[in-house]
């Protein structure tokens, strides 16, 4: 199979496209976050479900200035998207990649590794000299591409719940 998408610095342009493929359905489906597992355990604890609060949080973070976001385009539609950002001061040299999504339809297709490689170079060539992501055990295709783009695991955070009515 050809290259069949092409990836660019996502502008203000884009920004509601990539709102509307975090909000689609499918998007983040199948795919578990830790939102979604507290959610899973205790009930909707928000006036916003996990699904609406990761595509709320996604749409602030890449308006964000500083944050840098790429989007991949298939025949003229934006299929995926990722995002990072330079942490704090100019002198950190820790970049993060924040968010990527890409829409269930155009999967399994290298966009999402391709997006994810272009926020990498940018993050470095802006001087971050060590590169981080965080996802959880369980989002495997997440865990896998990050691996597959070098990414060694350092840690696995614990993330423990309980309802406050239980507190002993
Ligand atoms: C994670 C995600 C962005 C991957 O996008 P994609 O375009 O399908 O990924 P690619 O085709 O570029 O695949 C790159 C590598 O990821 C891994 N991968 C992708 N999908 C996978 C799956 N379903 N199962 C296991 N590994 C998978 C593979 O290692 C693959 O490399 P390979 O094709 O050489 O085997 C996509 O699944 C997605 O949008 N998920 C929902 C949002 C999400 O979880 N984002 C990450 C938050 S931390």
């Amino acid at each position: 199979m050809g290259k069949e998408f092409t990836i660019r610095q996502a502008t203000k342009a884009d920004f509601a496209a990539i709102d509307e493929i975090n909000r689609s359905s499918g998007c983040w489906d199948g795919e578990l976050t830790s939102h979604e597992l507290l959610e899973k355990r205790h009930g909707k604890i928000d006036a916003l479900d996990w699904a609406q609060q990761m595509t709320k949080a996604v749409a602030e973070h890449i308006r964000k200035p500083g944050v840098v976001c790429f989007a991949a385009e298939v025949d003229g539609k934006i299929a995926g998207y990722a995002a990072g950002e330079k942490k704090k001061t100019r002198q950190t040299e820790l970049g993060q990649i924040s968010y990527n999504a890409v829409l269930p339809e155009y999967r399994g297709r290298g966009i999402g590794r391709e997006l994810v490689k272009h926020v990498m170079r940018n993050l470095s060539n802006s001087g971050a000299r060590v590169l981080y992501v965080v996802t959880i055990d369980k989002d495997q295709p997440a865990a896998a591409m990050y691996e597959k783009l070098g990414f060694e695991k350092l840690t696995s955070h614990r993330y423990y719940t309980m309802d406050s009515k239980d507190i002993p």
